[in-house]
């Protein structure tokens, strides 16, 4: 098969590609790191390359609208729409150099949910009786179960290879940790007081990991990181494609997902002066695609009609299964609910006691998937929306997450007032940035409540903001940052295609809302409260939320954060069985509510599109 030798550089990698190959996948399947925050849809900018040498392929309508003229001028084409056509030499343009990420934590661990802790690993010292007599027909393993108080339990091979060594070292004076009739370890001496566990929430775009001490509940440490998998993909449409019905791909995002623990595990570990060998429990929650995921189960049929997972129950296995380096500990997997409303959504009706409220309250939970619960204890409706990453700041001209540099809040009176993550020079615009600019350009008169950029009518407008509003070629674009402002020394705009990718993510998520209220006949005057939960829900502006309609207009003390609810669910369930049965049960109960199966949703969706006509009363 012919082939042309494509050179990537930094590195100088030269890759033989067949003719017609984009070069994204060239570089993937030769190893070479390139983003594809979009999946290879053209949708983004983050595959983007350098023209070095060779022939310069004319730039595609992918090119043109992601990249603008300059980019476009300069050599640059996004990789994912560039194929091999005759040897050339191609920069891959470094990651936008994003420091410092904004992640919700999970570090103010249990206190308040007020949960009695019955963590479910017993660690106690025990003399184990060492076989003396010939005749006596006995084993290691039987004096030991019965030492332990157990019958016939389940023990691991690799218990069992040290087990006649840690017994005769000790004469029998060993320390055993069991969770149910499961025994963990048999460790010299008396380590009673040593029993820690994890909680883990992994979700498409961050990953939490909370160490704790489990007799007290007290939290001992806790690291959040970007998914490393967003590399292939950023949204869960995308990652579920890139492993869709190719296990060399699956293999991969497994892999990045178990080097990051493997990472985090050791990070909370050493800050923490805990020893992994002293973790006997981890409690997982992630929405579906992350758990299949990390089980390495091919998670292609929850990508396609009916988006049936493969398994919804709850699992609990050895760490070391997972390749996890926990010598000791079992991983317990909250149950899923439905295909795209996972342990994760779960783990945020645990926490937030939803199920247990007299009143109707929702959870909104935003992330790249909008998940929104709804109900109270007679009754508890769930949908979830792609909201894609446009949240993200994925998808925006000059987006990027909330990291130093990010355009964060915004404030449009008669003139622009950004604030910026690090309080940096601004390098582009972030989740929470881009609701409030939306939402100011809506109260200026910029923006209409179709969405559409007001350039004809910019004349109405004060004299500063009238100057940031025109037309660039056919794209109409208000800016932010002049150019000189800004630390990329380039214009931080927003396009007229940025603005309809904010209106595609929130009109998903608040058309997830409004069909569980249609569903439930509970009208907006009825909710007692709306919670906020995950990364972006809680760095975005309620005020500004309101404004565009993300959420129903609620009085504003009606509404409110709740962190990283779902870390904190996880937590929950780490520090009690009782609370980790509550889960089980919450999620047979909670009533899933596909949204794209439904004939009206079509219709609210483009509905819930627009823009309110005005600001919601105070
Ligand atoms: S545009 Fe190529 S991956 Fe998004």
């Amino acid at each position: 098969m012919p082939v042309v030798s494509v050179t990537f550089e930094p590195g100088g990698a030269v890759v033989p590609t067949p003719p017609g190959t984009s070069l994204l996948k060239a570089a993937q399947t030769a190893g070479i790191e390139i983003t594809s925050t979009c999946g290879g849809r053209g949708r983004c900018t983050s595959c983007r390359i350098k023209f070095v040498s060779g022939s310069i392929p004319p730039p595609t309508i992918m090119d043109e609208l992601q990249l603008g003229d300059d980019l476009v001028r300069e050599g640059f084409r996004l990789s994912c729409q560039t194929v091999a056509a005759e040897p050339v030499t191609v920069q891959v343009a470094p990651p936008l150099t994003e420091e410092a990420f904004q992640i919700l934590g999970a570090e103010q661990g249990i206190a308040a949910q007020r949960i009695v802790i019955d963590a479910g690993v017993t660690k106690r010292s025990v003399t184990v009786a060492l076989p003396r007599e010939e005749h006596h027909q006995t084993s290691d393993a039987e004096e030991l179960a019965k030492a332990a108080g157990l019958h016939a339990p389940a023990l691991p091979l690799e218990l069992l290879r040290n087990l006649p060594a840690i017994l005769r070292e000790t004469k029998g004076e060993v320390t055993v940790a069991t969770f149910g009739d499961r025994l963990l370890s048999v460790e010299a001496g008396d380590a009673a007081a040593l029993v820690y566990g994890l909680a883990i929430d992994v979700g498409t775009t961050s990953v939490v990991t909370t160490l704790m001490e489990l007799t007290s509940g007290e939290v001992l440490g806790s690291v959040g990181s970007l998914n490393p998998q967003a590399v292939f993909g950023g949204d869960l449409m995308s990652r579920i494609a890139f492993a869709q019905f190719n296990p060399a791909n699956l293999r991969k995002l497994q892999a990045r997902i178990t080097t990051l623990l493997n990472e985090q595990i050791e990070e909370v570990c050493q800050t923490s002066g805990v020893l992994p060998q002293w973790i006997y429990k981890v409690v997982v929650v992630g929405n579906s695609c992350m758990h299949h995921v990390l089980l390495g189960i091919d998670p292609s049929y929850l990508g396609l009609a009916p988006y049936a997972p493969v398994l919804r129950h709850p699992l609990i296995l050895p760490a070391r299964e997972l390749r996890l380096r926990l010598p000791h500990a079992i991983v317990c997997f909250l149950p899923i609910v439905a295909g795209f409303v996972g342990a994760d959504a779960v783990a945020v009706a645990l926490a937030t006691r939803i199920g247990d409220s007299p009143e109707i309250r929702i959870a909104v939970d935003i992330g790249t998937n909008g998940e929104a619960i709804m109900g109270s204890r007679d009754r508890l409706l769930a949908s979830s929306a792609p909201a894609g990453p446009a949240l993200e700041g994925a998808q925006i001209r000059n987006g990027m997450r909330a990291a130093h540099g990010a355009v964060d809040k915004v404030s449009i009176e008669e003139d622009v007032r950004c604030h910026v993550l690090g309080e940096t020079a601004p390098l582009g615009i972030c989740g929470s940035g881009l609701l409030d600019a939306i939402a100011g350009m809506l109260d200026a008169g910029i923006l209409d409540w179709t969405g559409l950029i007001q350039v004809e009518g910019r004349g109405r407008l004060p004299q500063k903001l009238r100057e940031r509003v025109h037309m660039l070629g056919e794209e109409r674009r208000f800016v932010l940052v002049e150019k000189g402002e800004s630390g990329s020394g380039q214009e931080i705009v927003l396009t007229q295609d940025d603005v309809r990718q904010v209106q595609l993510a929130k009109g998903a998520i608040a058309s997830g809302v409004i069909m569980l209220q249609r569903i439930m006949g509970v009208p907006t005057s009825e909710i007692a409260e709306l919670m906020l939960a995950g990364g972006f829900g809680n760095y975005l502006s309620i005020r500004s939320a309101l404004r565009i309609g993300l959420i129903p207009p609620l009085p504003e003390d009606r509404i409110r954060y709740v962190g990283n609810a779902a870390a904190l669910g996880a937590q929950m369930c780490l520090m009690s069985e009782t609370e980790r049965a509550r889960a089980t049960h919450l999620a047979g109960w909670i009533e899933h509510i596909s949204l794209a199966a439904h004939p009206d949703f079509q219709n609210v969706f483009v509905e819930a599109m627009n823009f309110p006509r005005s600001a919601p009363e105070a």
